[in-house]
């Protein structure tokens, strides 16, 4: 199905239930703060979390700049650290584990507990404690040793980023397949990492990708802030920091043509590397069988809409039902634009029960696909509900005109988007 027609079916599909919220089974469920103990060390409690929760973009080669794996940096910044965790934008928000588990949760985020140790270390003045206590040396991450397939950028890219420290870059690749394939596990290899900050990588159906962005037919490196789900692309991975190595579960498989337009989108961003390049990649496992479930991507959620100047929470929400026979559901990207503030998603059950599929707040700078460690099942005449949740105040923090203006569901940046895309196959 092509992302116009995705559109068409949400649209006929659509049920709108402006600013309602009700049972869901996603409701938030805080966990108690626990009392982080007597002394609070960088050795035994800080160095564990910041390896596994922010080495991906603070160590020293990151997007994130400052290398918090360095014991003395962090204790310099132990204040701003327990500040910015406490605040919930470090480590950046990702989808809620306790509405549903999935791949890299706990890498990801930190429970209400870690938070309070961050907070309490910095109280303590920021103490070593005792080296016998430190973690063991990070293991060799996940990756695809030997890759059946492999996605480059055609050639690197002089990164140029705006006054805010952001460029958005789209490039169309080679595409590798001379048959059919399938892809059944996906590995970004990411160029410069000081300054790649997401990237993404699509099959454009209209087989001419800059066209949607005004640059001439045939073009291959164009720039493209607006994101791209919009046009005719169809998603087939993201990825941010921190996000491993994305494997369909046995048995499934992304089809993906010879001859097919394949693109890569990359946000960079950076204060410091104004004369960085960057040429990244994809590597790419394939199955040489059709697999038994084919993987597809689908789009779901409200169209058209409107929110409303100066808003300060409005939601909007769509409920499709399934008509065919029963699917599954792998994994979903959310995606908003810049004055988007949180999302849910969830399988309403024929009968009333429902279950959570995504939760979070949004941060459209750090948009990834989150694979459910478990598919869900998505049952005949069961719904797939979305809700969004904008702030379109002069205080929300993507807020482009000032007085805040009606801001309606569109592509441009100065419009709204709610989708989650979301991997799919028959059962
Ligand atoms: C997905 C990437 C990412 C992860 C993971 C991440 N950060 Fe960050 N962090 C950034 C970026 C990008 C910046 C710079 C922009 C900003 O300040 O928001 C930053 C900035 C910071 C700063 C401010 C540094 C300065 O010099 O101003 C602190 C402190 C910080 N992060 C702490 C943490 C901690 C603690 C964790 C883990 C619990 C973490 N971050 C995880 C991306 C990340």
């Amino acid at each position: 199905m092509t992302r116009g027609e995705a559109v068409r079916t949400a649209r006929s599909v659509v049920v709108f239930v402006l600013g309602a919220v009700g049972a869901t089974g996603c409701g938030g469920d805080g966990e108690a703060p626990a009392s982080p103990g007597p002394e609070v060390t960088w050795f035994r409690d800080i160095q564990p979390l910041v390896e596994r929760s922010c080495a991906s973009c603070h160590d020293g080669a990151g997007v994130g700049g400052v290398a918090l794996t360095d014991a003395a940096t962090a204790q310099r910044l132990a204040a701003l650290m327990s500040l910015r965790v406490s605040a919930g934008d470090m480590p950046p928000p990702v989808l809620d584990p306790s509405c549903r588990s999935y791949e890299g949760a706990e890498r990801m985020s930190l429970s209400q507990e870690e938070r309070l140790l961050f907070d309490a270390w910095a109280r303590g003045g920021a103490p070593l404690g005792d080296p016998v206590d430190a973690p063991p040396p990070r293991g060799r991450a996940d990756t695809i040793e030997v890759p059946d397939a492999a996605l480059e950028m055609p050639e690197e890219h002089d990164v140029s980023l705006d006054d805010d420290g952001n460029e958005y870059f789209c490039t169309i690749v080679d595409n590798p397949f001379s048959e059919p394939a399938w892809i059944t596990a996906f590995e970004a290899e990411v160029g410069n990492p000081a300054v790649v900050h997401h990237m993404a990588v699509y099959r454009d159906l209209g087989g001419d990708a800059g066209i949607g962005y005004g640059v001439p037919p045939g073009t291959r490196a164009f720039p493209c802030r607006d994101p791209v789900i919009e046009l005719d692309w169809q998603l087939l991975h993201s990825w941010a920091p921190g996000v491993g190595v994305t494997r369909l579960p046995e048995g499934a498989g992304v089809r993906v043509e010879p001859g097919e337009q394949l693109v890569m989108q990359m946000h960079y961003f950076g204060r410091r590397n104004s004369d960085a390049r960057d040429r990244s990649g994809y590597r790419l496992e394939l199955s040489r069988e059709a697999p038994r479930a084919e993987v597809y991507m689908d789009v779901f959620g409200p169209v058209p809409f409107t929110i409303p100047a100066g808003a300060e929470s409005h939601t909007e929400r769509s409920a499709a039902p399934n008509e065919g026979p029963p699917l599954l559901v792998y994994g979903v990207m959310p995606h908003m634009h810049v004055l988007g503030r949180s999302y849910r998603a969830w399988i309403e059950r024929d009968g009333g029960a429902s279950e959570c599929a995504a939760r979070g707040e949004f941060e459209f700078h750090h948009q990834a696909l989150y694979m459910f460690d478990e598919p869900i099942r998505w049952g005949s005449g069961d719904r797939f509900v979305t809700e969004c949740t904008w702030d379109n105040t002069v205080d929300s923090e993507g807020q482009f005109s000032l007085p805040p203006q009606d801001v309606p569901w569109g592509e441009g940046t100065n419009q709204e988007m709610c989708f989650m895309i979301a991997y799919l196959s028959k059962e």
